[in-house]
């Protein structure tokens, strides 16, 4: 037997973008990302997508908004966010000042023109890798119906924000459809540099004694292990009906998550709920990473995308 690769090449690229490693801290579970510099090195991640951002501020839904599941967590925070403009004055100069730090900004609107304005207004700073595409909103001009599960709202607002984004458009998939593959189509035609999926799942929690919700909004997202073999199946669906690179994750926490993701199709992958139990989720991952690809003789990480054997 050869001997184990002393450092395994964990470098990845999506939608152009040269990560140093396929791990990226997932929107909505890494505030804005400087939130985390103390704790996490963030220099050592592939990067980082911070928390979704819409053209005005937002105060969220009101408590409770979170409750922890059988392997798995609920949330309806109501995309709470301090809004596109102030991350660009408050945030982002802080990131910049980290080196080789690559950051995602993350985007959601409940109108077409929405998405647009909140991409225009990013467009003004730099330091942004690429934008992500939130699709799981109601869109208020069509009866509220989420734009991530009706392919013509799909389109519309894929179209959109490729024409007027000055960078790179992942577009991350809303799991609540019953055709992924149709709606990572629609992203791809529409003008999408790389998908992402899964966001959370649809779902709720009652609390019997009280006979009420146990989140105030009453429905809420489901993530985290629960969630991750129907968000592999999703990803594979995904892989399978595009050209264009997808993002996976789903409950990912350990490194044998991260090499089945990419397994199944992943170019490279997100880690949220993970970060919720143990903050240091993300880079810990990248260690063990490394030390799996070590043992498993994995010199070259990128290899594995796609490489699912069926026969
Ligand atoms: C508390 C919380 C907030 C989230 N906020 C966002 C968000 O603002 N935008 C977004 O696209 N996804 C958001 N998500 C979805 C995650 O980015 C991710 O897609 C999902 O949680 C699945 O990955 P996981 O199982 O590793 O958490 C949020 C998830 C959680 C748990």
């Amino acid at each position: 037997m050869s001997p184990a690769p002393a450092t395994p090449d964990l470098r990845v690229s999506v939608a152009g973008i040269d990560l140093k490693n396929p791990v990226i801290a997932a929107s909505g579970t890494f505030g804005y990302g400087v939130e985390f510099e103390d704790i996490v090195h963030l220099d050592r991640l592939g990067g980082l997508v911070a928390k979704g951002l819409s053209r005005e501020p937002m105060t969220g839904n009101p408590p409770p908004r979170l409750y922890e599941t059988a392997a798995g967590m609920l949330n309806a925070i109501g995309l709470q966010n301090i809004g596109a403009q102030a991350f660009l004055d408050e945030k982002l100069p802080a990131l910049r000042a980290r080196k080789n730090v690559v950051v995602f900004a993350n985007i959601f609107g409940y109108t077409r023109a929405d998405y647009e304005r909140t991409i225009e207004i990013l467009n003004q700073g730099d330091g942004i890798a690429a934008y992500e595409l939130n699709v799981s909103c109601p869109n208020t001009a069509h009866g509220g119906i989420q734009f991530g599960t009706d392919p013509h709202s799909l389109d519309e607002v894929v179209r959109g924000a490729k024409r007027v984004a000055a960078r790179p458009l992942i577009v991350k998939l809303s799991p609540n459809v019953t055709s992924i593959a149709l709606m990572a189509r629609v992203a791809e035609d529409a003008g999408a540099d790389a998908v992402s999926l899964v966001n959370t799942f649809l779902a709720m929690a009652i609390d019997a004694e009280t006979r009420r919700p146990r989140i105030a909004n009453v429905t809420a997202g489901l993530s985290g292990p629960a969630v991750k073999p129907i968000a592999l199946r999703m990803v594979y669906e995904a892989a399978r009906a595009v050209k264009i690179p997808v993002i996976g994750m789903g409950g990912i926490v350990a490194p044998v998550d991260v090499v089945e993701f990419m397994l199944a199709g992943a170019s490279a992958v997100q880690v949220g709920t993970a970060s919720y139990y143990d903050p240091v989720a993300t880079e810990r991952l990248v260690e063990e990473l490394t030390e799996y690809c070590r043992e498993h003789r994995i010199e070259r990480l990128r290899d594995l995308t796609g490489g699912l054997l069926t026969d």
